[in-house]
This record gives C-alpha cells, structure tokens and sequence, in this order.
C-alpha cells in the first residue's frame, strides 16, 4: 500500500464531519471536505469538535464546492453520505481522481459497487479501487452546523469489501487506523450488501412503530430503539431469516461469513453496550448505544406529532438497502414473503412501487445489466 498523504471526505452532513476529526488525528495527514450541496462548503471552514462516545478536534485542511480543487491529489477519497447521493457525487469527482486512490464508500448500503463501477467506466475510470463499509461506525448527530457533533455511540468493530476483493486484506488495516476501531475483511461486495443490517433494522422497525397506525396525530414521539415491540421484534426476524437464506443458497459460491443473522451481528457490533443479549427483541431494547434515539416524526401541532415516512429509514434503507437484497434473492430462486410486505408497505407510504414501476430508482442489480445470479456471481468475483 501507498503511505496515506492526503484523505478527502465526500459529504457534509453528520458522518462526514465525524470522519473528518478522526482521521485528521489518527492518520497525521491533511484532510480535505468536498461538500458540494448547498452552501455547506462554505459552512464548513472551521474547527469540528467531537464529543461523547468519541473525542476529538480538527479543522479541514480545504473545504470546496469544487471537486477540481480538493480530489487530485487524494490517496484515499470516502463518500460519507446516504446512499442515494453516491452517484451523483461519484459522477462529479471521477475525472479528478489520481489513478491508484482508493475510493470507498461508509456505509456502502446495497450495490454501492454496481453503481460506481458503472458511474466511473463511463468517465473512464475503471482502474480505481473500491471499498465500502457494511455500516457506519458511530451513531452521531451534529450539534451545531460545521463546528460540534455528538457522538451518542461507536460500534466495537465493522466489516469491510473491497473491489477488486482480493484487496481488502490490504486496505482493512489502512481503514482500522483511519477509524480508530477494528475494520474487518468481507469476502466481496456481494456478501457486504446481504450484511447491510440498515436494510433491516430501519424498515422494519418503521414497519414495526407504524404499520398499524391509524393517522391520527401520536401525543409522544416512540423511542425507535428501546421502543420496539414483540410484534416489531418479530417482523425483523422474519427479514433476518430471508437475509440467511440467501446466504446458505449462495454460501457454496462465496464465503459469507460476514452476513451474520442479526442477534449475532449486534452482540458483535456492540458487545458490552447490550445488558441482555438473550433475544433479538432485549438485544434492542437493553443496547446502550440506542439510549434516546427516537423514531422520525413531524410536529403538526403542540403535543401532535406524525411519524415522518419520508426519512431516510425507509427513502434510503428500502430503494438502496433491502430491494437490492430481495432482488438478488430472486435471482437466486427464493421467495421473500417478509421482504415483499415491508417493501410494499414503504411504497405507499411513499407513493413508490420499488418492486415493479419505479424499479429503475432502486440499485437493483438488474439496473446495471446484472441480471441472472451467473452474471452477478461473475460481477461479483472478478479480480
Ligand atoms: P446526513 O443526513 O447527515 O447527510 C446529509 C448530507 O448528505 C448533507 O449534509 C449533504 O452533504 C449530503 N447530501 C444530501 N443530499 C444530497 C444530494 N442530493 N446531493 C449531494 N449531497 C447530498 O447523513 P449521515 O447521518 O451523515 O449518514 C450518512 C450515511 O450513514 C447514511 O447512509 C446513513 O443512513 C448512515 N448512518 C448514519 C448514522 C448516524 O448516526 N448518523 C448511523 C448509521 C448509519
């Protein structure tokens, strides 16, 4: 590996002013902002203080709007964002790219390698490496715009792919100092987008708080976490074990040990924080880190609050997150009862049909000329 010179974070929102403390102090190198939605570049000259479950301070070297003026130069570029901007973002910083960066995703959410690979080879750029984070590491919330964010939780470790996959023996322990945390080799992108728990965790908890709601206007906003229910508890289940039946129909093809079942993957994820491990339902409900953390709710009047369907729990985790997975299950000759339901709950919620009409919003693999399980194990697997 290349020694790290220079990292430019992608992104202006609560991730990305995580990062970029973090990796100023752990790496000792210039860290450069390319925020080019709204004003943000301009918002975000100063001094980011990190409080909380992670401590630490810094300023950006450069902050730009302009991609020209930060991505050359970059050994490593990350896109901290939610997932429906990867794209677009990937579209603007391609032809800046220095050839032999490193260029990633955190969190990757499902098919971020599709997407890119496709976004970089029609700018030319199919020499680039990628990799992507199966989560993000902290839970965390900016406080004040560009100066403070509190980090209310940070996971004891996460999975990591790259691609070409081969590579990520590599490029873990690049990222396990960037983060400060330890960063652990997925087989591949495939397996990393099946391990997507956002794609679970967040619809079906949404499903869980709401799906029997009955439109009038709740006097208290649910705790999103420690608020779930049996019933909540048990529609995740449900997810989870499709999510594994797909790992067994595909595990003779890739090694998939990064596609835990969800119990394990929050014990592992954040160990001690969790007072009672013993059921999916406890492992929520007793989890530390999601002390507080409160569903996504619109204030209609005083005392009056509605569940806000249009956040990212169900606008990102479905389209980006379990549409992908209940597509590749598809492919793989599985049916995905639970899947289905919670996916065609979201649509109306949001007045979308991800499974048929507005498939072409969703990063289904099938969007990107993937479209039999040969063709994606092929995809998935090229060195
Ligand atoms: P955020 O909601 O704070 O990110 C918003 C930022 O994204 C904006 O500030 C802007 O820089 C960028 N953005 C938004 N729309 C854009 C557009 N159309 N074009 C270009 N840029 C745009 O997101 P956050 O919280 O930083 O999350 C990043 C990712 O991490 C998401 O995938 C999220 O689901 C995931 N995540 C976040 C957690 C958290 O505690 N914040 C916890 C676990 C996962």
């Amino acid at each position: 590996m290349k020694p790290i010179k220079k990292i430019t974070v992608c992104g202006g929102g609560n991730g990305a002013q995580t990062l970029v403390p973090v990796a100023a102090q752990a790496m000792d190198c210039p860290v450069d902002i390319f925020a080019p939605f709204g004003d943000e570049a301009l918002r975000l000259q100063g001094e980011i203080e990190l409080s909380g479950a992670v401590t630490a301070r810094a300023q950006a070297r450069r902050t730009s709007a302009d991609p020209a003026q930060v991505i050359p130069g970059s050994d490593v570029v990350v896109l901290v964002l939610p997932a429906f901007a990867h794209e677009s973002t990937l579209r603007l910083i391609a032809p800046f790219l220095d050839q032999g960066a490193l260029l990633g995703a955190i969190p990757a959410r499902g098919g971020f390698d599709y997407c890119a690979v496709q976004a970089l080879a029609d700018q030319g750029r199919g020499d680039l490496t990628l990799f992507g984070l199966q989560t993000l590491p902290w839970a965390c919330r900016i406080r004040q715009y560009g100066r403070s964010v509190k980090v209310l939780g940070v996971k004891k470790a996460v999975d990591a792919a790259s691609r070409p996959a081969s590579r990520i023996g590599q490029i873990a322990p690049v990222l396990t100092r960037m983060l400060g945390m330890a960063v652990e080799p997925a087989s591949s992108f495939l397996a990393l987008s099946l391990a997507n728990t956002g794609q679970l965790i967040h619809p079906g908890i949404m499903y869980g708080h709401f799906s029997e709601w009955d439109g009038l206007p709740l006097a208290q906003i649910p705790l999103f976490y420690h608020g779930l229910s049996n019933k909540g508890a048990s529609a995740l289940a449900k997810l989870d074990a499709e999510v594994q039946s797909i790992r067994s129909r595909l595990d003779s093809e890739l090694e998939m040990t990064a596609v835990r079942p969800l119990r394990d993957w929050l014990i592992h994820s954040y160990g001690s924080a969790i007072a009672d491990p013993s059921t999916l339902h406890s492992a929520f409900v007793t989890n530390r880190a999601y002390a507080g953390l409160e569903a996504p709710m619109r204030q209609i009047g005083p005392g009056e609050f509605v569940p806000d369907f249009s956040a990212r729990y169900l606008s990102e985790d479905v389209p980006f997150g379990l549409a992908v997975s209940r597509a590749i299950a598809h492919m793989a000759g599985l049916e995905t009862p639970s899947m289905d339901l919670v996916i065609n709950w979201a649509g109306v919620q949001l007045n979308k049909d991800y499974i048929k009409r507005d498939a072409s919003e969703t990063r289904v693999p099938q969007n990107y000329q993937l479209d039999t399980l040969d063709r994606l194990m092929d995809f998935s697997t090229e060195r």
